[in-house]
């Protein structure tokens, strides 16, 4: 199984990225970013790029995939409408558009989050933009596509958030981890995303979009 990865040096990215590298399935990861992961494997390729707009000057390197795995994001605190929209609708369907038409074997995943606004016309803006950003892909030509809304999320294995105030509130949270375990209707892990995610990318699953209950119960809830 080869799989490109967005998102490789974030939270999330990084989670998954563990969980490819250690299955012996995966043959390869492209880690598609515009900085260094820091990372070296065997397994794993870089691919850096700066433009998330324009995949052009890259195509030739897109072709191959059987699953990508998309944890690219940005936090809409402190955003306009306008530049979180251009993040996170421009960057996802621009680089989905391709994909899809080089790939059409590929499965691809998407990272929403828990509350992710289907309807695309409630209040929340960061809730209507991933719900435009879900519909637009479930329309694209991909063998399969998978939306995945987590809530909260943990991260295990020495993983950090980039962000300093998230990192406060995960030394904080550590002590609750066994408490929080007995709640996978609102919990997840990185470890767990990762896992559910090659999971369903090898073996399908009766649902596009997966909350944070199902992600769990795709492979074992494991916190701690
Ligand atoms: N963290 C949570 O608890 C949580 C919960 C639910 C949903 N989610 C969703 O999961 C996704 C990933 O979250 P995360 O916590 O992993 O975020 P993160 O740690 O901030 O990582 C974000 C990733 O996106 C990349 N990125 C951001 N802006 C970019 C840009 N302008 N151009 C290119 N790459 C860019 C970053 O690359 P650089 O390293 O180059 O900046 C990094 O790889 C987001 O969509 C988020 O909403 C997160």
């Amino acid at each position: 199984m080869r799989v490109l990865l967005f998102g490789a040096t974030g939270m999330v990215g990084q989670g998954v990225l563990r969980e490819c590298l250690l299955d012996p399935e995966v043959e390869s990861v492209v880690a598609l970013s515009r900085s260094p992961t820091g990372q070296r494997h065997l397994k794993l390729q870089e691919l850096l790029h700066q433009d998330f707009l324009d995949f052009s000057p890259i195509e030739d390197q897109l072709s191959g995939f059987d699953a990508c795995f998309f944890c690219l994001g940005v936090s809409s605190a402190g955003m306009s409408e306008q530049d979180y929209q251009r993040v996170i609708y421009g960057f996802t369907l621009a680089a989905a558009r391709v994909l899809a038409q080089l790939n059409p074997d590929m499965t691809f995943i998407y990272v929403s989050g828990t509350g992710t606004d289907s309807t695309e016309r409630g209040r929340s803006m960061w809730a209507r933009v991933k719900g435009k950003t879900e519909n637009e892909l479930l329309r694209l030509p991909f063998h399969a596509a998978y939306m995945f809304r987590p809530g909260l999320i943990v991260p295990l294995h020495g993983i950090q958030s980039k962000t300093r105030l998230y990192r406060v509130f995960y030394v904080l949270l550590a002590p609750l981890l066994p408490l929080l375990a007995r709640f996978p209707k609102y919990v997840t892990t990185t470890e767990q995303i990762g896992l559910a995610m090659l999971k369903v990318s090898k073996q399908g699953w009766p649902k596009r979009v997966l909350e944070t209950a199902d992600i769990n119960a795709v492979g074992r809830l494991h916190l701690v």
